[in-house]
């Protein structure tokens, strides 16, 4: 008699631990997916591209980024000093890029981290009108207000999309992102990039080969990488968006 009565406790004790460890065992998993840090590059796999630690949140990573634009000093050497001559090498980039037809004087461009604007000035001057350069401080009539990883502007928007600036994205997949959202199918990026140097201390990342490139461009094909010699970048890559069909 004393024994069956034992025995049921026991079973339910048994029961309910089971239960217990269980349920340990499942919040230990809610844990470990929700404390995952937002990889947005796979680090481990893809070591070509590395995101630079230190920035504690999104908001003091704009606020080095504006440190560095709004530098006055910076500011004066870029539109005196600098201003000529960079829109002349950039109008001398852009030539080239019209004669491989990849660009043309109907092409609607867009210039992603322009500064003061030479590289839209220079692709006006070669007759590329619909111009216009985003950053996070503006400079009108070539660049107005914009951040690189929240494009302000429709899906397909642009025929050509140039930047020089994709070390300074701390979300890669996001900058790539909003090139592919914004380009039209069959439209043109052009990135210059630098891979055998590194860049200033205001990068976000570093990128050591093209590799990461081409994952990252998910929805386009790499036409060409060259190697260049613009303002310390030495790496021209050129991708076309697919045109996919649609259903
Ligand atoms: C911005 O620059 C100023 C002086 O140039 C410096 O004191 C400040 O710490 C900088 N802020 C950031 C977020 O880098
Ligand atoms: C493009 O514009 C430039 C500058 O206005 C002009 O010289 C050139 O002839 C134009 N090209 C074409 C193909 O219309
Ligand atoms: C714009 O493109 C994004 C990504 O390609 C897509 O998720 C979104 O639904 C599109 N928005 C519109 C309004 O078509």
């Amino acid at each position: 008699m004393e024994t069956t009565i034992q025995i049921k406790p026991l079973v339910f004790r048994c029961f309910f631990f089971s239960l217990f460890l269980s349920m340990l065992f499942l919040l230990f998993l809610c844990r470990q997916a929700t404390t995952k840090p937002p990889t947005y590059v796979d680090t481990n796999t893809n070591t070509d591209l590395r995101i630079r630690p230190g920035y504690t949140s999104y908001e003091a990573y704009i606020q080095r980024q504006l440190n560095k634009t709004l530098n006055d000093k910076l500011r004066r050497i870029w539109t005196t000093r600098d201003w000529e001559r960079k829109i002349q090498i950039f109008s001398i980039f852009f030539t080239e890029l019209k004669h491989k037809n990849l660009l043309s004087n109907s092409s609607k461009s867009l210039s992603i981290g322009a500064r003061v604007g030479q590289e839209v000035e220079a692709l006006k001057r070669i007759g590329v009108s619909d111009s216009i350069g985003i950053d996070l401080v503006p400079y009108p009539p070539l660049v107005i207000h914009g951040d690189f990883h929240h494009q302000p502007f429709h899906n397909e928007t642009f025929d050509f999309e140039f930047s020089n600036v994709f070390d300074h994205a701390l979300y890669p997949d996001k900058f790539v992102g909003e090139i592919e959202r914004t380009l039209k199918p069959g439209g043109v990026c052009v990135l210059h990039v630098a891979l055998s140097r590194r860049s200033d201390k205001y990068s976000a990342n570093d990128l050591y080969s093209v590799e990461p490139l081409k994952k990252l461009f998910r929805g386009s094909e790499l036409l060409y990488v060259r190697t260049v010699d613009g303002f310390g970048l030495d790496t021209e890559v050129v991708f076309r968006k697919r045109v996919t069909l649609r259903s």
